[in-house]
C-alpha cells in the first residue's frame, strides 16, 4: 500500500452555509482533551452537565434531553421510529427538503402520513393542517420543521401547538437550524419531542442531535404494540444508559461531548436572549445588504430566518460559479439550493460563531466583486452601506 505523503493540513475556511458553522476555539479545544472511557466517573458528570445545559438550551424540564450519537438525521429518525407504528397516523407540514425528509422516516415504520405541503419559500398555513387533523381522526403525531434551512423559512409554531392539544396529538417538532441561534422554548410551545443537530447554531462540528422528549411522549412510546425497528436509536434503551441507570448501550463519542458540553457553556455564558439577538441583528443586516444590492430574498418576508438566508442567484449569473470562488478566491463557503431550488437560489448561513457582523461585510464585498466579474450591475459599496446602517440601527 501506498501510504499518503500528506498530513492532514484542512484550510481554515469561513464557514457561512447551511451548516456547518465554524467553532469557538475553546470547542476545539475541548477536542483536544485526554480521551476518557464512556463509562469513567469524570465522564458521566460531563454527561450530567451536558444533559442539564441542553435543558437550558430547550428550555425544559423533560429529563430525558441528551445528545443522540449521529447526526441531525439520526435525531429525526428516532423521533419518527419510537413515536409512530403501523397503523398510526401523522400529519407532517412539507415545505421543503426536510419536510420531505421527514415523510420519508415517518412512512419507513409503517405510520399513514398526511403531508401538508406549502410553497418551498413559505410557511404552512394553521389553516391547512387543521384540515388534515379534522380529515384524519385520531392522528398521533404532528411533525414541522421550524427552521427549513433548504428555503430559509422560520415556522410559526403558535397556533401549531394550540391544534396540537385540541386534536389531541404529539407535537414534534425539528430545530436542527433553529436551536441556539432562534427562540426555542420547548416546554411553553408545548413541544413534545424535539431534535436538532450540533454543527448549525450550537457551532460544534457535526456529530450529535441534541434531543428532547417530555413524559407524555414516553408514554405513547412506551404503549407501543412493537418495538421500535432501530435497536440503536431505541429510546428506552438510550435512556437507561443517559438518564437512568447509566447502563451500557453503545460507545458514546465521549470527543464529541466533550465539544458540545463546551459549546453549550459558552451559549449559557452569552445567555439565550443575546444570542438570538446577535443572530436577528447579523441576519438583518445580511439580508439588508442583499437586497440593497438589488438581489432577491427568496423565502417570503415576515417569515424569514436569521440563521439561515435564501436569496435567489440573479439572471445571467453562473451560482456555481460564484460558490466555486468565494471558496477559492476568499475562503469562504456558502451553499446551492437544493431539489427543485438547485441552480435558483443561494443559501448563507449565519450561525453560531460564523454569525458576525465582521463576517456580514467580508461576504458582501466578496459577492459584490464576483456579480460585477459576472456582468451583474450593481453599485458599488450599496450592500456593505445597507448592512453597516442596519448594524448600527
Ligand atoms: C432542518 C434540518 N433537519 C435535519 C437535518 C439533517 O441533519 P444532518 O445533516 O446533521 O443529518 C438538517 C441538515 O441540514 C436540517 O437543516
Amino acid at each position: 500500500m501506498n501510504v499518503p505523503s500528506q498530513v492532514l493540513n484542512p484550510p481554515c475556511r469561513t464557514l457561512l452555509g447551511a451548516g456547518p458553522s465554524n467553532i469557538h476555539p475553546r470547542v476545539q479545544m475541548a477536542m483536544a482533551a485526554p480521551l476518557v472511557g464512556h463509562l469513567d466517573p469524570y465522564f458521566q458528570t460531563i454527561m450530567d452537565d451536558t444533559m442539564a445545559l441542553l435543558r437550558h438550551l430547550f428550555r425544559t424540564e423533560n429529563k430525558l434531553t441528551f445528545p443522540i450519537s449521529g447526526t441531525g438525521s439520526a435525531g429525526m429518525e428516532a423521533s419518527f421510529d419510537n413515536f409512530l407504528e403501523p397503523g398510526d397516523v401523522a400529519v407532517i407540514g412539507v415545505n421543503g427538503v426536510f419536510g420531505e425528509r421527514m415523510v420519508d422516516n415517518a412512512q419507513r415504520t409503517g405510520a399513514t402520513v398526511v403531508p401538508v405541503a406549502a410553497e418551498w419559500g413559505d410557511i404552512i398555513e394553521p389553516a391547512a393542517v387543521e384540515a388534515a387533523l379534522k380529515a384524519h381522526k385520531k392522528v398521533k403525531l404532528l411533525a414541522l420543521v421550524h427552521a427549513e434551512t433548504s428555503t430559509g423559512i422560520l415556522q410559526p409554531l403558535g397556533d401549531m401547538s394550540k391544534l396540537a392539544k385540541e386534536y389531541e396529538c404529539l407535537l414534534l417538532v425539528d430545530t436542527v437550524t433553529s436551536l441556539a441561534g432562534h427562540e426555542v422554548a420547548v416546554d411553553d410551545w408545548g413541544i413534545d419531542i424535539c431534535y436538532a443537530g450540533t454543527q448549525k447554531c450550537l457551532s460544534c462540528p457535526p456529530g450529535l442531535a441534541p434531543f428532547t422528549a417530555n413524559e407524555k411522549a414516553l408514554a405513547v412510546s412506551q404503549k407501543r404494540s412493537h418495538k421500535a425497528h432501530s435497536w440503536y436509536l431505541d429510546l428506552s434503551l438510550l435512556s437507561s444508559y443517559w438518564a437512568t441507570g447509566r447502563v451500557y448501550h453503545h460507545t458514546a463519542p465521549v470527543t464529541m461531548v466533550y465539544a458540545l458540553h463546551e459549546a453549550l457553556a459558552l451559549i449559557a455564558a452569552e445567555g439565550l436572549e443575546a444570542r438570538v439577538k446577535r443572530h436577528l441583528r447579523h441576519g438583518a443586516a445580511l439580508q439588508s445588504g442583499l437586497k440593497a444590492m438589488g438581489l432577491v430574498l427568496h423565502a417570503r418576508e415576515e417569515y424569514r430566518a436569521s440563521s439561515l438566508t435564501s436569496v435567489r442567484i440573479p439572471p445571467g449569473v453562473d451560482g456555481g460559479r460564484v460558490i466555486q470562488r468565494l471558496l477559492k478566491e476568499f475562503n469562504i463557503e456558502i451553499s446551492g439550493g437544493l431539489g427543485p431550488l438547485r441552480g435558483k437560489i443561494w443559501r448563507v448561513g449565519l450561525m453560531g460563531h460564523s454569525s458576525t457582523g465582521e463576517n456580514v461585510i467580508l461576504l458582501l464585498n466578496a459577492l459584490e466583486k464576483l456579480l460585477l466579474e459576472e456582468g451583474y450591475v450593481v453599485e458599488r459599496g450599496v450592500g456593505v452601506t445597507a448592512a453597516i446602517r442596519s448594524l448600527n440601527a
